[in-house]
């Protein structure tokens, strides 16, 4: 083939440009956040293996302590397997999600007597070899055997590389998720080394069991590794052998297990001869082990490592390239933050299309809403911005989530029509886990319709469908609101949930957090109201969830006082008398230890946090929350208070958007300040640089915002807007075409610290959009940030001037509140 000269330079030009742009990849540390969560450390949980975005296949290294609930922690325990799947930065049970069908590499033993079990086997890493890149992962063992992995959307590749010829084992471990919940399955190894497990385990979050399958193949073409031999073992000393089918051509293997180790021990053992390196090719899925080694055949058909490799970083690079800063330019701290918090807010949902085992649907089928809770404040708002196609795809999945609940949950529940079932709060391991407070996916179905409502059906988001969901999810109660929905009955009967009130209903579901669900109801009802407006729904349904949504202030009581601040949400009994509970209990500083999570044992109503937070929370409605604790006279120090007497939590949901509070109070120099407190004295690029669980990229995403000086207004197209963390960046937005850029004028490097010194160009002067000057300081639209135009924020350092500014002296300068006649209709 002969090249034309014009063609060559075309070449060359291409390449020039490549060696100078930076990879952003090589931007992202994959190790921040992943410190032990044990006693007391900040356990981000967050999942540094090789995953491309929105991943089901998540491959990773576990290790043999809890808590370790994404598998792997950045310390010297010992490690267990690399396993194939895994969740990003999750709560829930301490043991772990997923974490199936770990492989694990030996040598020096005899065939006939490998440690294969896992408390034996188990190994300690090398000091420092543990590192990643987005779409790899490689560590090596004292030993000297390394480990290295690189994936697909379901398959993906593992090599393991021994310091000698061998003969080397791998162990193909049946029986051990993170969780050791195997409640069955089965393995069969062909001798061609395909080896097809199946099994049904817990779920990590939620009450049920969940059946998952994968195929592995040991029989690369291009290597030389030959299988010298291999069998499959069952550790047939305990009591009650389980529900284990092996099928094996092979005579079965005698080890001798420690029968104190739970669950039983079961798997594969294969040996390799003629080389140091043993690859493997896997494939996953849900609906059965034949489908996983066709995704493993279809994603990685000549196990071209580099090639899988190279994709998985392409497909990162296009993720982190929607927004665009001057690197060299930039806080390098900052931008590490930056890049690390984008990747890791993108790594979840899971995108499951093609692999729901419960129902055929043309709609996609995303895993991991790990839950709503945590991630409708950020998560969702942060994909609204850069990634619509894929929060098409998201938000569809959980329309189809309401289309197939409530047959799913209850077959026999006769004709719901048109009301089908419920909005999706909470699915981890593809099945409904617990509801932590409302049904807070009602949330980001709002932000959608008044997003991307009228170019729905280009996102193949059925949006007919999408509001019946949102009223459905309103309006009905489902069998058991812990796993679904919310208690409507009460919340309709009430406009609260009341304590120690029995559903006539006959709905069942934890009693508890009466006063936070409220609050949460009404934000829910808030974006029912919202996709009502943007998608001209009838009159009557956004005055009746307008109403609804200012619910919250059922639950203030007046004459409760608190280090000399008046008025704190409580909850009431039906009678309407309040019940009450010390706002600081359930707080960081609680004096007295009390149970604080979904339980009946939570006597104080209010879930993970406390009164003094969730007394703030009305993020429709802030004007109302000012009026009712006073006025802004004794909001700003209410707020000032909340932080400096330790009320605030940096590592949980409840608080994101504390920090922008002042901003409802015409204070946004008081936010310039507060945000930077909050980041630099929570987060930082260590391995303990996230304040809690991620949450499925809840604290990313929120860092993201942070930096990028704005927070989303839950359910509506405004955003906060304050002083940014970078000097400028260009978000672009593939689905409408545009490239919007956001320059910080007189930008101040001073402002990067926790208390920047006086006179540090950090409080906003003026906003320009497009070259017009914004009417308000303190909130921009969607559409500005998303319309390819030009946004400028002049800072400066004037504190006493930026706080007699304020939002502005437009008329609608403070951002939009409900009650006063904010998000118009
Ligand atoms: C791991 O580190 C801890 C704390 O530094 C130490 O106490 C422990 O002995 C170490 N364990 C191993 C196996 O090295
Ligand atoms: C591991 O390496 C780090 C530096 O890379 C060092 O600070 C630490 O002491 C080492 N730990 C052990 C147990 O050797
Ligand atoms: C999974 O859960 C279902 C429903 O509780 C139960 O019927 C089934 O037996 C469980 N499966 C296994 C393998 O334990
Ligand atoms: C045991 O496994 C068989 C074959 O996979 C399956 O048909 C059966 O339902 C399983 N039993 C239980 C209790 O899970
Ligand atoms: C079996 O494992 C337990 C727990 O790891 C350990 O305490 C015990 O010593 C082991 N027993 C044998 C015989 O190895
Ligand atoms: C999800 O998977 C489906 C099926 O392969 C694919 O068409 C779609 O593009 C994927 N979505 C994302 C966001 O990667
Ligand atoms: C299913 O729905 C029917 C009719 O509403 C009800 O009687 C039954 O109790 C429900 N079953 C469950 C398990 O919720
Ligand atoms: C909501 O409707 C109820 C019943 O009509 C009414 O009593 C209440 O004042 C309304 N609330 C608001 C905030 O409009
Ligand atoms: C309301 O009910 C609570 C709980 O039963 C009770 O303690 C309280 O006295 C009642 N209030 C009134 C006004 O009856």
């Amino acid at each position: 083939m002969t090249l034309s000269v014009s063609r060559i330079l075309l070449c060359f030009a291409a390449l020039a440009a490549y060696a100078d742009a930076v990879e952003l990849t090589s931007l992202v540390n994959l190790f921040i956040g992943t410190a032990s969560g044990a006693n007391g450390g900040s356990g981000g949980n967050a999942f540094p293996g090789a995953a491309i975005p929105h991943a089901m296949a998540k491959v990773g290294i576990d290790v043999s302590t809890a808590p370790r609930q994404a598998g792997y922690v950045h310390d010297n325990s010992s490690i267990t397997g690399i396993s194939l799947m895994h969740d990003e930065g999750t709560g829930g049970n301490t043991d772990g999600g997923y974490g199936i069908f770990p492989l694990f590499p030996l040598t020096n033993c005899n065939f006939a007597s490998c440690p294969v079990g896992i408390n034996d086997r188990a190994a300690l890493r090398a000091n420092g070899t543990d590192a990643a890149t987005p779409g790899y992962f490689t560590t090596t063992f004292t030993n000297g055997i390394k480990l290295e992995t690189t994936s697909t959307r379901r398959a993906g590749l593992i090599r393991f590389t021994y310091p000698t010829t061998g003969p080397n084992h791998v162990v193909v471990d049946l029986t051990n998720d993170l969780g050791r919940s195997f409640e069955g399955g089965s393995i069969s190894v062909s001798a061609a080394g395909r080896v097809k497990l199946g099994g049904t385990f817990l779920q990590s979050y939620g009450p049920s069991n969940y059946t998952v399958f994968a195929c592995y193949d040991f029989a690369a073409p291009q290597s030389a590794q030959k299988i010298s031999a291999f069998g499959t073992y069952q550790s047939t000393t305990l009591a009650a052998p389980g529900n284990i089918t092996i099928k094996a051509n092979s005579p079965g293997l005698d080890f001798p297990f420690n029968n104190s180790v739970s669950p039983e021990q079961a798997g594969a053992l294969l040996s390799f001869t003629g080389g140091k390196t043993v690859l493997a090719r896997f494939g996953v899925s849900f609906r059965g082990a034949d489908q996983a080694c066709t995704n493993a055949e279809e994603e990685v058909p000549t196990w071209d490592w580099d090639a899988v490799q190279g994709a998985s970083a392409a497909a990162w690079e296009d993720v982190l390239s929607r927004v665009a800063i001057d690197t060299t330019v930039e806080d390098a701290t900052v931008v590490e933050l930056l890049y690390s918090s984008f990747y890791r807010a993108s790594l979840v949902p899971a995108n499951l299309t093609g692999e729901n085992p419960y129902w055929d649907s043309p709609y996609p089928f995303y895993d991991a809403f790990f839950c709503s809770w945590d991630t409708f404040r950020t998560v969702h708002p942060l994909l609204s911005l850069m990634s619509p196609r894929e929060w098409g795809e998201i938000v569809s999945a959980y329309v189809d989530g309401w289309r197939h609940t409530g047959a799913y949950f209850n077959r026999s529940r006769p004709s719901c029509s048109p009301h089908e079932g419920f909005i999706p709060e909470c699915r981890s391991n593809t099945k409904a886990g617990y509801v932590q407070g409302g049904s807070d996916g009602m949330v980001p179905l709002g932000d959608f319709a008044t997003k991307y409502g009228s170019r729905a059906s280009e996102l193949g988001v059925p949006i007919d469908d999408l509001y019946q969901a949102l009223v459905d999810t309103a309006e009905n109660t489902p069998p058991d609101w812990y796993t679904v929905g919310r208690q409507n009955t009460a919340w309709k009967t009430f406009g609260y949930i009341p304590t120690d009130w029995v559903d006539p209903s006959g709905a069942t579901g934890l009693p508890t957090r009466e006063a936070s669900r409220a609050f949460e109801y009404s934000l829910n009802d808030f974006a029912v109201r919202q996709a009502a407006i943007a998608l001209r729904k009838a009159p009557g349904d956004v005055v009746k969830y307008s109403n609804r949504s200012m619910n919250f202030v059922n639950m203030w009581d007046e004459s409760v006082t608190s280090d000399g601040f008046a008025g704190f949400a409580q909850r009431r009994y039906p009678n309407g008398t309040f019940a009450f509970s010390p706002p600081n209990a359930c707080s960081p500083v609680d004096p007295v230890s009390h149970s604080c999570a979904r339980g009946t044992d939570n006597d104080v109503g209010f879930y993970e946090s406390s009164s003094w937070e969730y007394s703030f929370f009305a993020p429709h409605s802030m004007a109302t929350i000012i009026k009712l604790m006073g006025g802004p006279a004794t909001f700003v120090p209410r707020v000032d208070h909340y932080f400096a007497a330790g009320y605030y939590y940096a590592g949980n949901e409840p608080g994101f958007l504390m920090p922008w509070a002042y901003h409802y109070a015409a204070r946004p120099d008081l936010s310039a300040l507060r945000v930077r407190s909050v980041v630099y004295e929570n987060f930082n690029t260590g391995i303990g640089g996230i304040p809690g669980n991620d949450d499925s990229g809840a604290m990313a995403s929120l860092l993201t915002f942070h930096i990028l000086g704005l927070y989303p207004v839950a359910a509506s197209t405004q955003l906060l807007i304050g002083s940014p963390l970078v000097s400028a960046y260009t978000m672009r937005n593939d689905l409408l075409g545009t490239s919007t850029k956001v320059t910080v004028v007189g930008f101040d490097k001073a402002g990067l610290s926790a208390a920047p010194p006086a006179g540090a160009r950090v409080f906003v002067k003026s906003v320009t959009i497009n070259g017009a000057p914004s009417a308000s300081l303190c909130w921009i639209d969607f559409a500005d940030v998303t319309g390819g135009g030009t946004v400028e924020i002049e800072v400066y350092g004037d504190a006493a001037a930026a706080a007699a500014a304020g939002c502005g002296a437009g008329p609608r300068a403070l951002p939009d509140s409900l009650e006063t006649g904010g998000f118009p209709a």
